[in-house]
């Protein structure tokens, strides 16, 4: 009786056929009702109880063999069928690909990078995981300033503190480590801040920072590029003002506004009516950052800036919730590929 499974089996694992009606009257030959497999479970009850268990599982095995193959060829056959005429007809046209889109925040950040670009900065680049250092002392943070708190700032380990980067900032500091002025460098990346998460705030998203450093550098350059940055990316009406704040890491300090593209500065919900929506912060960097990092503030002067992409993002697109940039719905994220 196995010679005869053996035998059934190889005829299985050998059947071509050359159409759709073909595979079916081998299906009925093999597995219909009064086809070859029910012949040999029919055989199979007069044999010895003994060999019951081997011959059982081969019979077993052959069934399930002879299920798939039909399957299989089944498959086959419908795929080629639904492809035409079958592979030997090279001319018909290739069936369309749904292409994927690239992620907002990654157009509005190649965007930026872009504008910059064309002032002369490269994209500079540092780790996520930081020291105290890059990301706090050596950017002029008194040691009890409320941003080390645990209540921002995820900390891997403490004394000496490790943890994740609350702010790009912590590249002006990698940069100078690495680089003597004129220094010139945009640096994307994203950061990580311990607050809760709704539709303003999450405790992951993403900064662009800028720094310039060189000799003769003036609150003036620094104006002229950010208006520059802000017609490019909000349109040529786009106008900015200026507010005084403070930053550790600048003096002076100013938070930077756009003119609110909505309502072209009357006054909106989306900005409160004010006609202005806040972009980002910015200063000249403070003598005591310079001189952390070994630059001479005598000789050389510079502006820092910084923003959120994700804030960008929203207002030039009108996103009300930041929520939706990280749930990856992709009726989200397909608007934006043609928008840009
Ligand atoms: N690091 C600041 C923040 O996370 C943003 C910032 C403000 C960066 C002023 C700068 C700057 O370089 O000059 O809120």
């Amino acid at each position: 009786m196995t010679d005869k499974i053996n035998e059934l089996l190889r005829r299985v694992e050998e059947f071509k056929p050359k159409a759709a009606a073909e595979i079916e009257e081998f299906r009925i030959r093999i597995l219909g009702k009064k086809g070859e497999l029910n012949a040999l479970m029919e055989e199979f009850k007069t044999v010895a109880p003994e060999l019951k268990r081997e011959l059982g599982q081969q019979l077993n095995s052959l069934k399930q063999a002879a299920t798939e193959r039909v399957n299989a060829l089944r498959d086959q056959m419908q795929d080629a069928t639904a492809n035409g005429p079958g592979i030997e007809d090279m001319t018909r046209p290739g069936s369309a690909e749904q292409l994927g889109s690239r992620h907002p925040i990654s157009l509005v950040k190649n965007q930026i990078v872009e504008v910059f670009a064309r002032l002369g900065y490269t994209v500079a680049d540092g780790p996520e995981i930081e020291d105290d250092w890059h990301v706090f002392s050596a950017l002029n943070f008194p040691p009890e300033h409320p941003a080390r708190d645990m209540q921002d700032t995820f900390f891997i380990e403490k004394d000496p503190d490790i943890l994740l980067r609350t702010h790009t900032s912590s590249i002006q500091v990698r940069t100078m480590e690495r680089q003597k002025p004129p220094i010139r460098v945009i640096c994307p990346g994203r950061v990580f801040r311990n607050e809760a998460i709704s539709y303003r705030a999450h405790c992951i998203f993403h900064q662009i920072e800028g720094l310039y450093i060189d000799e003769g550098v003036s609150f003036a350059d620094m104006k002229q590029s950010l208006l520059y940055f802000a017609k490019e990316i909000f349109g040529e009406q786009a106008s900015i003002r200026m507010r005084p704040s403070y930053f550790p890491f600048t003096e002076p300090s100013a938070e930077v506004d756009v003119s609110c593209n909505l309502c072209g500065g009357k006054g909106c919900p989306v900005c409160k009516g004010t006609g202005w929506l806040e972009i980002m912060g910015c200063g000249m960097v403070d003598p005591n950052v310079l001189r952390a990092n070994n630059i001479d503030p005598e000789k050389y002067s510079g502006f820092a800036f910084g923003m959120g992409i994700e804030r960008i993002a929203m207002l030039k697109y009108g996103v009300k919730d930041l929520r939706l940039y990280f749930e990856n719905d992709v009726r989200f994220l397909h608007q934006f590929d043609t928008a840009l």
